[in-house]
């Protein structure tokens, strides 16, 4: 139930999620075919439910990671371009093929670090795969492999996006807006 004073407006209805996050599945499920084990690391804890949905639309072998850093908050107050890991992955991705699944890229900033921090542990491939980009507010270039969704510069919370800790559980993506100070 939304927070008293919080404006809440659909963005992306539950069927197009599912809809695009099967598309999703199928491509990397073509494109990891007979490679062995793939690795998922998901990105906590925004990246939850989208994880959980890609992971069971999957047909080859996988194995689901995660990963946590710092949050937006603790950034933006100081250098917003520092990212600190909260929690590694438990195993060695040495030799593995590896796709880090994130729920959205902002500035790029928490992307790219993962990106730079898995690829000196020498895995066989990285790939990046998020739900969600805002491009208009891309700080730094960071590719990413398997798109979701580009969305304007709007705050969005649901399907394991929040605010303040809130609405991680809608079902849907909406963009909100909390009361006017
Ligand atoms: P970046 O490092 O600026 O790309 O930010 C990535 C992280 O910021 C995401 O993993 C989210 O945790 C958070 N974030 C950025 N925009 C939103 C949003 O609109 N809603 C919820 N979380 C967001």
């Amino acid at each position: 139930m939304p927070r008293v004073g919080d404006t809440l407006t659909t963005l992306i209805s539950e069927d197009l999620i599912a809809d695009r996050v099967g598309e999703l599945a199928a491509q990397i499920d073509a494109e990891y075919r007979d490679q062995g084990d793939l690795i998922l690391v998901g990105v906590l804890k925004g990246s939850f439910v989208f994880l959980a949905d890609l992971a069971r639309r999957l047909t080859i072998p996988h194995r689901i990671e995660f990963i946590a850093v710092s949050s937006y908050g603790d950034r933006e107050s100081e250098d917003p371009g520092a990212v600190r890991l909260i929690l590694d992955v438990r195993h060695d991705i040495g030799g593995r093929h590896v796709l880090v699944v994130e729920d959205i890229v902002d500035t790029g900033y928490t992307l790219s670090y993962l990106v730079r921090l898995l690829n000196a542990r020498l895995p066989a491939s990285l790939r990046t795969c998020t739900l969600l980009r805002k491009p208009d507010r891309a700080k730094v270039a960071v590719t990413i492999d398997y798109l979701g969704f580009d969305i304007p510069d709007v705050w969005v919370v649901g399907y394991g996006l929040d605010y303040a800790e809130r609405y991680r559980t809608l079902p849907r993506i909406c963009a909100m807006k909390p009361p006017a100070a």
